[in-house]
């Protein structure tokens, strides 16, 4: 159930929970996006402490399809935390002014001690190196809009997966799923981190590591690729060492089967070259598109009755 719930982590939710959102992402994708008046007069707070453009963009755009209105800032800037306003200070103003609180913050671990502090639901947009549950939602419905299905598939998460969240996120959905092996292609030294590995052992999730594309691309279903998170490390020349490390580029998908998808949530650097943009294989425009109508269920089924509505409840 979705009704006035925190979206912190995605396995604080169930298969079927994600499966009520994205019979709700459906509706609204086939009512081509079309505006609504369906949460009129609700106000969505978006406090964003780090960067981002398409998860502030599109939050912002789906709470405005579904006609309420937005108020917010996006970095410490030019707000009272430069005065010396501590984060739970800043929250607590934000739960008085709007209906939810959309939050991304560098800091693993924040989200439920803010959460914990707001009466109204706070939406995790973005936590650190562990935790981005809205991107997941929008990968795993790009896997389910492209197959049909999400288990059953052979993955492949390729990249910085031990500083991306997205990577992390995108895993612990599959979990969800029932999905038992997920294969990791990364450079030495960037593989998830013992407690990552552990935690999708226990829910019954295999990691195999693989440093070579060419080894397994030939048998993969999906490809989910992520840039080297450079501004996450602490040691930046470390960072700079691992540039072009890994990419896919047109001579690396020679071998792939047809059916293969790639998604990536985007930013890209260099791990991905733009001449795959124009096969079928590229996945990741199609994920940017379907960031709307996820989010607007994701706003809808937290903040209106639609889940009671659609299981004609009332
Ligand atoms: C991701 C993020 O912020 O974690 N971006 C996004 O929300 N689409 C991925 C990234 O920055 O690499």
């Amino acid at each position: 159930m979705w009704r006035n719930r925190d979206l912190i982590d995605l396995t604080d939710f169930t298969r079927r929970d994600v499966e009520t959102l994205f019979k709700q992402a459906d509706v609204f994708l086939e009512a081509g996006l079309a505006p609504t008046k369906m949460l009129e007069g609700k106000i969505m707070a978006a406090a964003f402490f780090e960067p981002s453009t398409r998860t502030r963009l599109s939050f912002e755009s789906a709470m405005h399809r579904l006609g309420g209105s937005v108020i917010g800032f996006s970095s410490a800037e030019g707000t009272s935390i430069e005065k010396g306003e501590s984060l739970e200070d800043t929250i607590r103003m934000l739960d008085n002014y709007s209906d939810v609180i959309v939050v991304r913050h560098w800091e693993d671990g924040v989200m439920r001690r803010l959460a914990r502090l707001a009466k109204k639901p706070l939406i995790n947009a973005g936590e650190g190196q562990s935790r981005h549950p809205t991107q997941a939602l929008i990968d795993l419905y790009t896997v389910f809009k492209e197959k049909g299905v999400v288990e059953g598939l052979n993955y492949g998460v390729m990249g910085d997966v031990k500083h991306a969240r997205a990577a992390k996120d995108f895993i612990r959905g599959l979990s969800l799923f029932g999905v038992r092996e997920v294969n990791l292609i990364t450079p030495r030294g960037l593989m998830p981190e013992e407690v990552f590995v552990k935690e999708m052992n226990n829910k019954g999730v295999r990691l195999n590591h693989h440093e070579r594309i060419e080894d397994l691309i030939s048998v993969l279903d999906i490809l989910y690729v992520v840039r080297l998170q450079a501004e996450r490390f602490s040691n930046r020349s470390e960072a700079e060492t691992l540039k072009g490390s890994y990419s896919i580029t047109l001579k690396t998908l020679e071998p792939a089967s047809r059916g293969l998808r790639i998604l990536h949530p985007l930013p890209r650097v260099w791990e991905l070259s733009s001449e795959v943009d124009g096969t079928p294989y590229a996945a990741y425009f199609k994920q940017v598109y379907f960031s709307i109508p996820v989010r607007m269920a994701v706003l809808s089924l937290i903040l209106s009755d639609m889940e009671r509505i659609q299981e004609g409840l009332i």
